[in-house]
């Protein structure tokens, strides 16, 4: 396994959209397994292939990490972790509001309003179609903002345009700070 570089909005890339898999090979058990390891290194619960650059319809996803409540079994990490491999979602009705964050827009919450139950069938990492159901639930709000992404769309698109501006240009100094750095120069605020 290794990890991948996450992409930061504002950045083309991540505006392009996804295409099929279809068949799962080796090369996308690669992508899936770097995907996770990726995702889990940058304490994230979802993760999309678009984000490390790649555009496929892959999605890496696990929103079982909270810590266990008294009397509960620790999870282990890892036993919640599943992967979405063109993922379709058939059944989509009600609302939910949660506060959303992304990978790609480090450290920028804002509250989101999506469907509330879904059914969403997919591909595993073994090949096989499943389908998995939730209702305003973490799972529910995560595999609609990761397909989001599968479209070229992030969370932010479901913002005002005004809150969205704030935001790019918070990211675009993030950016410029971490190119900075990244060349050695020293970093003034
Ligand atoms: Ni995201």
């Amino acid at each position: 396994m290794a990890l991948r570089e996450i992409l930061i909005w504002p950045d083309p890339r991540l505006k392009q959209k996804a295409k099929p898999v279809g068949e799962v090979d080796a090369k996308i058990r690669k992508l899936c397994d770097d995907m996770a390891e990726t995702m889990y290194d940058a304490n994230g619960v979802g993760l999309a292939a678009p984000q490390v650059g790649v555009h496929l319809n892959v999605i890496a996803m696990d929103v079982d990490q909270r810590p266990a409540a008294e009397g509960e079994e620790p999870k282990k990490k890892g036993e919640g972790l599943f992967w979405l491999i063109d993922p379709v979602l058939k059944v989509a009705d009600g609302e939910f509001t949660y506060t959303e964050g992304c990978l790609s827009i480090p450290d920028e919450y804002e509250e989101v309003t999506r469907f509330g139950h879904i059914v969403v069938e997919y591909t595993d990492r073994d090949g096989r179609r499943k389908q998995k159901e939730a209702t305003n639930t973490l799972l529910s709000v995560c595999v609609q903002h990761e397909m989001d992404h599968l479209q070229g769309k992030l969370f932010v698109d479901h913002l005002s345009a005004l809150k969205r501006e704030l935001i790019r240009r918070r990211m675009k100094k993030l950016k410029s700070q971490r190119e900075a750095e990244r060349r050695g120069e020293a970093t003034a605020l």
